[in-house]
C-alpha cells in the first residue's frame, strides 16, 4: 500500500501544514482522521475533504459527542474528525480509536500539532514554557505511546513528527520551542531502532512557513538576533510544501524508512 487506502491520523489538522497534509493525502487515496481543538476548523477541513471525494452532501454527519472530546464526527466516507487536546493522553488515544473503530486500523501518526512562542526564557511566562513542552514534546509522546502497541498488533506502521529547522539553526529566542522539538528529533531516532523492521518513523523539520503559526507572532515578541516578523512573511513559503514531503515519505515501499526531511525556503538565512 503506498497512500491511497491509508488510514491517517493528524494532529493540528484543523489548520496550516496539517490542513494541507490532510487534504494532499485525502486527494490520493488516504482515509484521514483530524485532530485539534478548534471543532469549527477541523469540520471545515473534513467538510473539504469528503466533498473533494465523495460528494459534499456526506460534508455533514453526526457530532456523537465524545465525552472526554468534546466531539466528534464520523459521518463522511472518508473523513473523520476528533476535538483532540494532544496535552492531554486521553484525548490522543481516543483520536486512535476513533480511527480504528471508523476505519479498522491506523497506518500513519503525523504528530503535528505544535505551538510557539519566540521570546527569551526569562520573559516567557510558566504557561507558555508549559505549552512549549507540554504540546511540543509531551504531545508527541502520548502518540507514540498510544500508536505503538497498535502498530505492533497490525505489522507495521509509519510515525510522521513534524519538528522544526528551529532545531537546526538555533538562535536566541527559540530555546525552549527548540529544545523540545530537537527531544522529539531525538526520540524519533531511538524509536526507529527500537521499533524494528516494520514500522517507519520520520521527523519533518519545516523551515518558515506561511501559516497562522507565523501569521500570528507579534513583531515585538522578536528578540535580537532573530528574523523579525516582517522578515519571516516575506520568506515563508506554503504548507503545502510540507505536505508533499509528507506524503513522498508516506508514499515510499514498506521496506524504505525517510527518516530526515528538511523543508526550508529557499530564501530562509
Ligand atoms: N509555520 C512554520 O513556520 C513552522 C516552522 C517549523 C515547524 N512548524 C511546526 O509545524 C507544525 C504545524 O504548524 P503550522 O505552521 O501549520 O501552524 P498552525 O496552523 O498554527 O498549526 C498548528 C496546529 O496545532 C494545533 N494545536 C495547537 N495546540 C494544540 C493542542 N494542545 N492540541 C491539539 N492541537 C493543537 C492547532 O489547532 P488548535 O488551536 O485548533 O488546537 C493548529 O491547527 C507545528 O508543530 C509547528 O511547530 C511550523
Amino acid at each position: 500500500m503506498s497512500i491511497a487506502g491509508k488510514v491517517v491520523v493528524i494532529t493540528g489538522a484543523g489548520s496550516g501544514i496539517g490542513a494541507a497534509t490532510a487534504e494532499l493525502l485525502a486527494g490520493q487515496g488516504a482515509r484521514l482522521v483530524l485532530g485539534g481543538r478548534r471543532a469549527d476548523r477541523l469540520e471545515q477541513v473534513a467538510a473539504r475533504i469528503s466533498g473533494e471525494s465523495v460528494g459534499a452532501e456526506n460534508a455533514g454527519g453526526e457530532n456523537t459527542g465524545a465525552e472526554n472530546a468534546g466531539g466528534e464526527n464520523t459521518g463522511a466516507e472518508n473523513v473523520a474528525w476528533a476535538v483532540t487536546d494532544v496535552r492531554r493522553r486521553e484525548d490522543v488515544k481516543a483520536l486512535i480509536s476513533l480511527a480504528r473503530n471508523r476505519f479498522g486500523r491506523m497506518d500513519v501518526l503525523v504528530s503535528n500539532a505544535g505551538v510557539a512562542t519566540v521570546a527569551p526564557i526569562e520573559t516567557l511566562t510558566d504557561e507558555q514554557v508549559d505549552d512549549m513542552i507540554d504540546v511540543n514534546l509531551k504531545g508527541v509522546v502520548y502518540g507514540i505511546t498510544a500508536a505503538l502497541p497498535v502498530f505492533r498488533e497490525q505489522g507495521g506502521g509509519h510515525f510522521v513528527q513534524t519538528v522544526s529547522t528551529s532545531g537546526l539553526r538555533i538562535v536566541a529566542g527559540q530555546a525552549i520551542y527548540a529544545g523540545a522539538k530537537n527531544a522529539v528529533r531525538t526520540i524519533s531516532e531511538a524509536l526507529r531502532q527500537e521499533a524494528g523492521p516494520s514500522i517507519r518513523v520520520t521527523a519533518v523539520s519545516p523551515g518558515m512557513i506561511r501559516t497562522e503559526f507565523v501569521g500570528e507572532r507579534p513583531p515585538e515578541s522578536n528578540p535580537d538576533g532573530v528574523a523579525t516578523w516582517d522578515q519571516v512573511q516575506e520568506v515563508a513559503i506554503d504548507a503545502s510544501a510540507v505536505a508533499r514531503a509528507i506524503a513522498f515519505a508516506i508514499d515510499q515501499p514498506d521496506d524504505v524508512d525517510v527518516n530526515e526531511i528538511v523543508v526550508r525556503p529557499t530564501a530562509q538565512g
